[in-house]
């Protein structure tokens, strides 16, 4: 079984047919609907390369061979709570050139283990059956659920979905324990840095939380991308900082509306995020999902390459190289900041959507009830290539620690492939699109749950509380 989680392979230099790729005057009749339904619908960002070429030129019959694609979905709450898509078809091309990648991978692919000062494997395991043993609150215990998270609630009937606990191959992984949590983090700040999968992870944190202590809600932006709670009690300080690439990654306006190509600056982090960090104790970073799109590379003031662009005179290069430079600068950046001492940074490795038969804007869906096994997990899967690299830049960076920082690993990749019931589906409560499903995102209680239980014991090795 192969669930397609990502990939757009990037491979078109192979392809010679340079002229079916994107090309921007195509954009224009296409611009002109998104516009509309961008401006009555709030933002959903999914990822192809490719993202106007079926809706002008392929046709719709493509669409029945392609893979899936990712998506992101950015909640924006204005006067009403829904979401958008902004439409992003794939080219046929893709399932080839995937099929490609894939048979590199499977040359390639040998997932390095984190270096973890412990001798059982946390992140290698499998999901075990107990009663509950997802559930650590409710939609009724827990009030911060966002509603498109909240499945029961968008009509998720089945809930054996929560009976389910995960069990690393050699030990026990100890459950949740917020109080401790609490304790643990009394009188630091944590940051959540990375995208809409990113904040999921802090809104379940939250939720698992809410049982000792209700936060303060202090900051909001307009947009709801940064948010800051605070637990009086233990004086604890959790945020996330939104961002798309880690790196400066701006997108090309066309006519007031956005085009979905990205120049990104790979010598320049991205300040919305790193200039909070001399605050910032805990910092969990992850993100990967924005980076199959349109993107054109920069270094100071140089067009050093692309991805996706094809055009004549500029290096292509792929997806997976171009996230390793932004998760490398971003990870140097905090390496090398002054006012840092003693930082823990956690990297929580790429987490996969599970689309089945399509991609999200073709029907693909995520409606399993239970895990699958081991060994139905695609080990050569873009999934596992992005967490490879992710792994390596940690790698890189622990070997010069500096000023008494610290770097680790929450590696959920593995145990989250094994998860396609995990996902809201259809049951994401978005009544202007109907008929999408989010495969991307994760329902609360569930199996995200757990990336608390791991990050928590992961943060005691780091800190040196489980000794
Ligand atoms: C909570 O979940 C139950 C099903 O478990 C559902 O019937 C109910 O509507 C939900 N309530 C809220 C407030 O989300
Ligand atoms: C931008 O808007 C102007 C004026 O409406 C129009 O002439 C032009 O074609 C538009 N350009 C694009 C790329 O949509
Ligand atoms: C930009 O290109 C010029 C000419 O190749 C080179 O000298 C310069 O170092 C480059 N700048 C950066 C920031 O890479
Ligand atoms: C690529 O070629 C185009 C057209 O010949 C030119 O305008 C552009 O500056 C070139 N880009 C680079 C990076 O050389
Ligand atoms: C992506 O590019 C890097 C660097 O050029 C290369 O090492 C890697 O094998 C490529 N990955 C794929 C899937 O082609
Ligand atoms: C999942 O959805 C597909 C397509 O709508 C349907 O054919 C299938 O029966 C569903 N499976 C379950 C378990 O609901």
């Amino acid at each position: 079984m192969k669930y397609s989680s990502v990939p757009n392979s990037e491979k078109f230099h192979n392809n010679g047919n340079r002229d079916r790729f994107f090309n921007i005057g195509r954009l224009v009749p296409f611009l002109f609907t998104s516009l509309a339904a961008a401006t009555i619908f709030s933002f959903f960002v999914l990822y192809s390369p490719y993202p106007f070429e079926f809706l002008t030129k392929q046709g719709l019959d493509s669409v029945q061979n392609q893979q899936d694609h990712h998506v992101v979905q950015e909640q924006h709450h204005h006067h009403h709570d829904q979401n958008n898509v902004l439409s992003k078809p794939q080219d046929q091309q893709q399932q080839q050139q995937q099929q490609q990648q894939q048979q590199h991978l499977d040359q390639n692919n040998i997932p390095p283990k984190p270096r973890i000062k412990e001798s059982c494997d946390l992140f290698k395991g499998q999901w075990v059956p107990e009663l509950r043993g997802s559930l650590l609150y409710t939609n009724s215990s827990c009030a911060t659920i966002p509603n498109s998270k909240n499945c029961f609630r968008n009509g998720r009937i089945d809930n054996d979905f929560l009976n389910w606990r995960w069990k690393p191959d050699k030990c026990e992984l100890p459950r949740f324990d917020p109080k401790a949590f609490l304790e643990m983090v009394r009188g630091k700040k944590m940051a959540f840095v990375g995208d809409s999968v990113s904040r999921n992870h802090m809104e379940s944190l939250l939720c698992l939380l809410s049982p000792v202590e209700t936060p303060k809600d202090i900051f909001k932006d307009s947009e709801d991308r940064f948010r800051k709670w605070y637990f009086p009690g233990y004086d604890f300080t959790l945020m996330t900082l939104w961002t798309r690439f880690l790196i400066v990654g701006e997108e090309r306006m066309v006519n007031g509306t956005g085009s979905s190509i990205f120049d990104l600056q790979l010598d320049k982090v991205d300040e919305n995020w790193a200039r909070h960090i001399p605050e910032i104790h805990y910092a969990i970073i992850s993100g990967g999902h924005w980076f199959f799109r349109v993107m054109y590379l920069h270094e100071g003031n140089n067009l050093t390459g692309c991805v996706y662009c094809s055009k004549p005179n500029v290096t292509d290069y792929n997806v997976t190289f171009i996230a390793r430079m932004a998760f490398r600068a971003a990870l140097n950046y905090i390496n090398s900041c002054k006012n840092c001492n003693g930082m823990v940074t956690l990297l929580r490795t790429f987490a996969p959507a599970h689309f089945e038969n399509g991609a999200w804007n073709t029907g693909g869906y995520c409606n399993r009830t239970s895990p699958t096994g081991e060994k139905e997990i695609d080990l050569s899967s873009f999934d596992l290539e992005m967490r490879t690299i992710q792994l390596e830049e940690i790698e890189r960076v622990r070997k010069e620690e500096k000023q008494g920082k610290k770097f680790g690993v929450v590696d959920i990749t593995r145990a989250m492939l094994m998860r396609p019931d995990g996902h809201p589906g259809a049951n994401w409560g978005n009544k202007w699109m109907k008929g999408y499903n989010d495969c991307v995102h994760w329902c609360m209680p569930g199996p995200i749950d757990y990336w608390s239980d791991l990050l928590m014991a992961v943060l005691r090795k780091e800190t040196g509380l489980d000794s």
